[in-house]
């Protein structure tokens, strides 16, 4: 089954009025495969959401890069999925490590997180990965199985999820996982998948790989069968990234 080309841009805690206006004139002038090729989502600090929704070319879209547990309230400094959705964002980073690592997002919490943005509306880049000790230890597939469980559980609908693999210890490091070490995770993840979900469900969801992508590294990992896709983050501040979205052709 073909499955469309996903590139993600998680900006991060980063930019500045005059640095968004750069960035987002750079992709509106890029040219690059059509939406029906390769879909791009990029995802500003929740600050610059609208303001780069409405400058951005029609066919890239946007994502925050988190949303609440449940309906908002009295739940200082958090953003709801239905703010999201009354704002026309459609994606929505749930789960990235660092969140799981400095605000100590469990599995379940991240379940909980993927169940209502889905009950929203939104769709879901849903993010996995295991720490170096855990590689190292050998239990990268029983970390990213137990973290794609409570992601699964919790999951109604999945054309609207795509699984983020981003091995915690490439991410920001420049030690990008080999094209093999991704795809073996990938495929991985997708046996799983097929094992847990369904046959059809394994072969329609976008698995993306995430951690020190840029335009060096991008075609090698995207010529990888089970890779469909990135979530990058500094490179996407960064002209590189229009290479990264061309990796899909
Ligand atoms: O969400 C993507 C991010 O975690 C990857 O960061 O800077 O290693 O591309 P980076």
């Amino acid at each position: 089954m073909a499955r469309k080309f996903f590139v993600g841009g998680n900006w991060k805690c980063n930019g500045t009025t005059e640095e968004v206006k750069k960035i987002i004139t750079t992709l509106n002038e890029a040219e690059v495969p059509s939406e029906d090729v390769v879909e791009v989502v990029v995802s500003p600090p929740f600050v610059f959401l609208t303001f780069v929704k409405s400058l951005l070319r029609s066919d890239f879209h946007v994502a925050a890069q988190n949303c609440w547990v449940r309906k908002g309230g009295a739940f200082t400094g958090e953003i709801s999925a239905e703010m999201l959705v009354n704002l026309s964002i459609p994606w929505v980073i749930i789960g990235h490590s660092e969140r799981r690592a400095l605000l100590n997002e469990s599995n379940e919490f991240v379940g909980d997180k993927v169940a209502y943005a889905l009950s929203q509306g939104l769709k879901v880049i849903a993010c996995i990965g295991e720490t170096l000790e855990e590689r190292e230890s050998g239990s990268t597939m029983a970390v990213v199985a137990a973290q794609t469980k409570a992601i699964a559980g919790k999951v109604t609908n999945w054309d609207n999820v795509v699984l983020a693999y981003e091995p915690v210890w490439a991410i920001g490091t420049g030690k990008v996982a080999t094209p093999a070490q991704a795809q073996e995770v990938h495929c991985e993840l997708r046996k799983w998948l097929h094992e847990n979900v369904g046959g059809d469900i394994a072969a329609s969801t976008r698995i993306i790989y995430g951690g020190s992508v840029n335009g060096a590294n991008c075609k090698e990992l995207a010529a990888q069968p089970d890779v469909d896709g990135f979530l990058v983050g500094g490179a996407s501040l960064k002209p590189e990234f229009v290479d990264i979205i061309k990796a899909a052709m």
